[in-house]
């Protein structure tokens, strides 16, 4: 089973670098080192996210939780350091805390200090991909808050993003619902540079997904041959990064190479920024049938409640 996996990961991410244009899934920038550059990003001045969705939620908590109301668990996504569900933990008090990602060791060291602080909650730290159909037949009978902070939502296409919601709708069962934060359209200045910091820490964590690609399938991307690219596609409302070639590349793995010409690009993430009366409406059309958001006096991120009447 184990080999299954592994070869559909190796097919996954040699079919992303032979596709034209090339790509490598932004998943791939967490390995221990790239959550550790994540962290260290949503320090960094220039990269207001984190700061004012955290203020969001500080400002506006007890309104926020009496909108939850009472649930049984709560399932959090893409969890990283699991610092952002402190306050809902401490607030709402849930049985159980499930905490989902894909970088594993990074989540297990961050749940036990957690875990540490809120021992009568029982957690558990999974690994998942969750680009990929959720399911929780465990929870069936549980009110579940799913929570997904940090504007990882902009890392899916917004039809991607209506699936997940219809996804994590359905596994509400008509009750709880999901709280999640979102990045929204704004003045390109401020987002171009929130990817693109002056200590170089946001191309630290793109050129990190090539290291972390050389250990999962054995390549040999040479990482100062590369570069990182951030820019605003004003057309798409998405900050796009990408890692180009400094000069011509060959690159190889076990069983292929695949020749990169100079200044050719390898496309590693999207982050979709969205007004807010367009991302309450996908909320509503995945099935969701009370939506209440919160934004920061210079509406620059949003922090919706999507639950059910
Ligand atoms: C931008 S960070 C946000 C971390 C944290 N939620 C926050 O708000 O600070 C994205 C997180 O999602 C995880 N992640 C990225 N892609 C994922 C995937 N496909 N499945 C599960 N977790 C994923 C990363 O490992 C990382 O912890």
């Amino acid at each position: 089973m184990a080999l299954v996996i592994k070869s559909k990961l190796f097919q996954e991410i040699i079919g992303g670098l032979q596709a034209n244009p090339a790509s490598i899934s932004p998943k791939f920038f967490y390995d221990e080192l790239g959550s550790t550059l994540f962290q260290a990003i949503t320090h960094l001045e220039e990269y207001y996210p984190t700061r004012v969705e955290r203020g969001i939620m500080q400002s506006n908590l007890s309104q926020i939780t009496q909108a939850i109301a009472l649930v049984d668990v709560i399932v959090e996504l893409g969890a990283g350091n699991c610092e952002k569900v402190r306050p809902l933990l401490d607030t709402i008090s849930p049985k159980q805390y499930q905490a989902l990602d894909i970088s594993v060791e990074f989540l297990e060291s961050a749940l036990a200090d957690l875990h540490d602080d809120y021992p009568a909650i029982d957690m558990q730290a999974i690994a998942a991909d969750i680009t990929q159909e959720l399911s929780f037949p465990d929870l069936q009978d549980q009110k579940i808050l799913f929570f997904y902070p940090g504007s990882s939502i902009g890392n899916f296409t917004p039809p991607e993003a209506s699936c997940l919601f219809s996804n994590l709708a359905r596994e509400c069962h008509g009750r709880g619902g999901l709280l999640i934060g979102v990045d929204l359209v704004k003045d390109i200045h401020i987002l171009e540079r929130a990817y693109n910091d002056t200590l170089g820490v946001t191309a630290a964590f793109n050129l990190n997904a090539l290291r972390h690609l050389n250990h999962l399938i054995g390549s040999n991307f040479s990482i100062s041959d590369w570069e990182h690219y951030a820019f605003f596609n004003q057309s798409l409302n998405r900050i796009e990064m990408h890692l180009r070639a400094k000069s011509d590349q060959l690159v190889s793995w076990p069983g292929g190479c695949h020749l990169f010409r100079a200044g050719e690009m390898i496309h590693t993430e999207n982050s979709y920024k969205y007004s807010k009366a367009t991302f309450q409406k996908i909320l509503h059309e995945a099935g969701f049938t009370q939506v209440t958001a919160w934004t920061d006096p210079e509406s620059n991120f949003l922090v919706c409640f999507a639950g059910f009447k």
